[in-house]
């Protein structure tokens, strides 16, 4: 539904949303570019003249546009895109019936790179403290392979280690968002999703045992290899796992399962944990995000799923859950085989 019938009441639109500041764009349906407000072409830093006529499909300075038609974003969302060498801005897209499509564009140049700055100081922060996180690491395990401990000793070392594993958690989540962030390629190689999920279950699997919980698994001894970045892959079983752990009372259960389906290899982590209400599986996979009111274990960053998401997404993958509050939850990623790796 629109109110903008004709080219003139186009024209007119943009003139009022130029008055406003705004910076707005019509595109017909063919994704050829037909007017543009002065805040358009002052953002563009180019003649709106150069512009009409160009096509978003083939113009490559605006070639985020065409992605926006093709996959028919959303109306209302906005999306964050870069356009030409020197734009950030968040665009938004509305059908305008027979004329096409307007687009509003808000700069968010100064935004982005404010966020780049923090991201690139967090990320320094982070590495500089993975040193001194494994030389804590390293003695706590030279005092415990030191002589035997007396029981005061091995509470008080038990409580270290916990709280160096949540440390060290934290840091290589956000390690993990900067380098997806970075949008750095892949290291794909020929993997064995056997080994991968055997390593990230032996890595879990002494704290499994400290919350007295039970890992079950059925992993084939023969699966044929699957191309992968193995080390992002590993993090996301681990992060799963983890999770599984995390949010499962003593004595509970986690079971691993992985297996060949055609073209696809399939990691299934279920646990018989306190589970997650359905108005909040929308969001779990989101930044940030964690389910409130979930009492067991405050700790975390929020950021384990995201990492999963994104790293399952780049695999050309996909990622499911259920769960049931009280009974446990259950994700399933689904691997292809083989892809080509281009993007
Ligand atoms: N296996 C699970 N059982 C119950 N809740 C879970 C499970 N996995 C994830 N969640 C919920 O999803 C939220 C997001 O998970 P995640 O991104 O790994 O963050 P974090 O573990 O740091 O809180 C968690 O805070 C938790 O509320
Ligand atoms: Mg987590």
């Amino acid at each position: 539904m629109s109110l903008i019938h004709d080219t003139s009441t186009a024209i007119q639109a943009l003139n009022q949303l130029n008055i406003f500041g705004l910076a707005a764009m019509i595109c017909d349906t063919s994704g050829v570019v037909q007017l543009l407000n002065s805040a358009a072409a002052a953002l563009f830093q180019q003649e709106p003249g150069y512009l009409e006529g160009q096509s978003v499909h083939e113009f490559e300075a605006l070639a985020p546009l065409s992605k926006m038609i093709k996959d028919d974003t959303p109306q209302i969302t906005p999306q964050k895109l870069q356009l030409f060498d020197h734009l950030y801005c968040l665009v938004r897209m509305q059908k305008i019936g027979r004329l096409g499509f307007l687009f509003i564009f808000d700069d968010i140049s100064d935004l982005k790179a404010r966020e780049d700055d923090q991201l690139a100081t967090l990320n320094l922060v982070m590495h500089d403290l993975k040193a001194p996180l494994t030389a804590i690491k390293g003695n706590a395990d030279l005092v415990q392979n030191s002589g035997p401990l007396n029981e005061k000793q091995q509470k008080y070392l038990d409580r270290l280690m916990r709280s160096v594993h949540i440390m060290d958690g934290m840091v290589r989540d956000i390690l993990d968002m900067a380098w997806l962030d970075a949008e750095e390629p892949l290291v794909v190689e020929p993997i064995n999703l056997t080994r991968l999920v055997q390593n990230a279950i032996d890595v879990l699997g002494s704290i499994a045992e400290e919350q007295q919980i039970s890992i079950e698994y059925q992993l084939p001894d023969v699966l044929p290899d699957l191309e992968g970045d193995y080390r992002r892959l590993e993090r996301v079983v681990v992060n799963l796992l983890a999770n599984a752990i995390k949010y499962t009372e003593k004595g509970g259960k986690v079971s691993v399962q992985l297996w060949q389906e055609e073209n696809q290899q399939i990691i299934r982590v279920s646990d018989t944990g306190i589970g997650i209400p359905s108005e909040y599986l929308p969001h779990i996979f989101k930044r940030f995000y964690r389910v409130p009111n979930q009492d067991k274990r405050t700790e975390g960053s929020g950021l384990g799923l995201a990492i999963v998401h994104t790293v399952v997404e780049r695999h050309h993958g996909t990622i499911e859950v259920e769960s049931e509050p009280g009974k446990g939850s259950t994700f399933t990623v689904r691997l292809p085989l083989r892809h080509t790796f281009a993007d």
